[in-house]
């Protein structure tokens, strides 16, 4: 909740209900470091406060009334319909995300929200037959998914609603109390949705938005009384809270360097302008930004003239200005990365057809060719307006391509044949296969998580509400 002593806003954190002061920190714009807020941060204290208190809530949570929790989403959707431009400029300016894409986000939040109140009240009770088996004749039986308890949220900066409300709307649905940690850089849109949420009818001590340190964020992985764990980051953070989070259960949301094939007989022009939109929105933060693709050899010079000069096109700047494709990175040291690992590919003979040059936490739009594919650019998650391109000679080839990586989240596929669609549906080891499109294209209420490295588990909201509650039977006799 913000207070108003200075020119930059200052926030509280939101701990069951109630509006807490901790220390202060400054979020930063980062493409230019202008102040964006003050945030106060949570202790270790304030988080074993919050999980008493999400115990205590769950009690309350669990037994709500499918219509209150339904109610209570559908006014949290209203809100951030109401207060849509205000949160895509927190949005564009915490997250450096240029104001368009942020407003996509924003629209995306409120079909979340709208999705879990729909789910919300949609019955998943089995009736089952027991006379199926001897033994069973005269008894009955239903089976009703419950809820698992409160539930640990760690989210990540690079989609600081949408991302915060696929965790939080499905726990809303299914009867779960929630303790939710931003990320660092990005808790002010999480705090606003926190005051949305306060203002819905929800119970309040059922929620608590505590921007923590990560030194002090181990009991969201580790205590006993959390009934799941839900996380989207990095592999390698992921895997490691996996390990930690003892019987809890636990779903991942992780990396990729997602892969797209573009056959001769697609429709080129679209795949060229989806391939940009995929590579380089928000300078290529996504888990499912588009990094290789491979053009079948034919096509590759035609599809390789539609492509190059729309990705020269993309302007670079303030993400503010409503003309800006992609800004900085998120910080100076992530630039810094991007740009050693550019050093490696050039350093084995690449060849930069646009870009390759960092400055001042600016990647600018990149397209590399004849990058090896052992090599970083293409083999790790580069998470930067970094595209490799290289041709194929057969399909067969290029599934195999895209399966050559320790990921597995969402593919794409351009081709018009049925008999291509369903054998690169067969063949490819990821979570989704997304034809005609890039991996990129993501509708909230789908099925979303990945294969090998790139998770465990699965969000959609449906999806989520699964993860978040387990089966319970009941036999009646007589
Ligand atoms: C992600 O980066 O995993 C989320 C992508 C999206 O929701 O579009």
């Amino acid at each position: 909740m913000p207070m108003t002593h200075s020119d930059t806003p200052e926030y509280r954190f939101y701990l069951a209900g109630e509006w807490r002061t901790g220390a202060p920190y400054t979020v930063a714009c980062p493409y230019d470091g202008a102040p964006v807020a003050v945030v106060h941060r949570a202790t270790l204290d304030d988080l074993e406060q919050a999980i008493q208190a999400a115990v205590a809530a769950f009690r309350t949570t669990r037994s709500t009334p499918l219509h209150r929790r339904a109610a209570a989403l559908r006014a949290i959707a209203a809100s951030i319909e109401t207060r849509a431009e205000e949160l895509a400029r927190t949005i564009a300016l915490e997250a450096g995300k240029p104001i368009k894409q942020a407003r996509i986000e924003v629209a995306r939040s409120i079909v979340t929200f709208s999705t879990a109140a729909d789910e919300a009240t949609r019955s998943n009770d089995e009736a089952l037959r027991l006379d199926a088996a001897p033994g069973g004749e005269g008894r009955h039986a239903i089976v009703r998914r419950f809820p698992v308890g409160p539930v640990a949220a760690i989210t990540p900066f690079n989609f600081p609603l949408n991302l915060v409300a696929h965790k939080v709307a499905p726990a809303i649905a299914a009867g779960c109390s929630v303790v939710l940690k931003p990320a660092s850089q990005t808790p002010v849109t999480a705090l606003k949705l926190a005051e949305m949420i306060a203002s819905s009818g929800w119970i309040p001590e059922a929620l608590s938005v505590l921007p923590l340190a990560s030194r002090d964020a181990a009991p969201l992985i580790e205590d006993e009384r959390f009934g799941l764990l839900t996380f989207t980051g990095s592999p390698a953070v992921g895997w490691e809270m996996k390990r930690r989070a003892g019987r809890k259960r636990v779903t991942l949301e992780l990396g990729g360097n997602a892969g797209v094939i573009i056959h001769s007989d697609a429709d080129l022009a679209f795949a060229a302008e989806r391939c940009v939109v995929g590579g380089f929105s928000y300078a290529g933060q996504s888990c499912i930004s588009v990094q290789r693709i491979f053009v079948h050899a034919p096509v590759y010079d035609a599809f390789m003239n539609l492509f190059v000069p729309q990705v020269r096109a993309l302007k670079v700047g303030h993400p503010l200005d409503e003309t800006s494709d992609l800004s900085s990175l998120i910080n100076p040291a992530e630039a810094e990365r991007v740009a050693a690992w550019l050093d490696e590919a050039r350093g084995a003979g690449a060849e930069f057809l646009t870009g390759g040059v960092v400055q001042s936490g600016v990647v600018a739009p990149t397209i590399v060719a004849r990058a090896a594919p052992e090599l970083r650019v293409n083999c790790q998650e580069i998470f930067a307006p970094v595209v490799t391109v290289q041709p194929y000679e057969t399909f067969e080839a290029a599934l195999e391509a895209v399966n050559n990586s320790d990921f597995g989240l969402q593919a794409g596929v351009f081709t018009r044949d049925v008999g291509r669609i369903f054998q690169a549906f067969d063949t490819l080891e990821v979570g989704g296969v997304i034809i005609n499109d890039v991996p990129t294209w993501r509708l909230d209420p789908m099925p979303y998580g990945g294969v090998k490295q790139s998770g465990f588990g699965r969000e959609g909201l449906r999806y989520a509400i699964e993860e978040m509650t387990e089966r319970k039977l009941l036999v009646m006799r007589g």
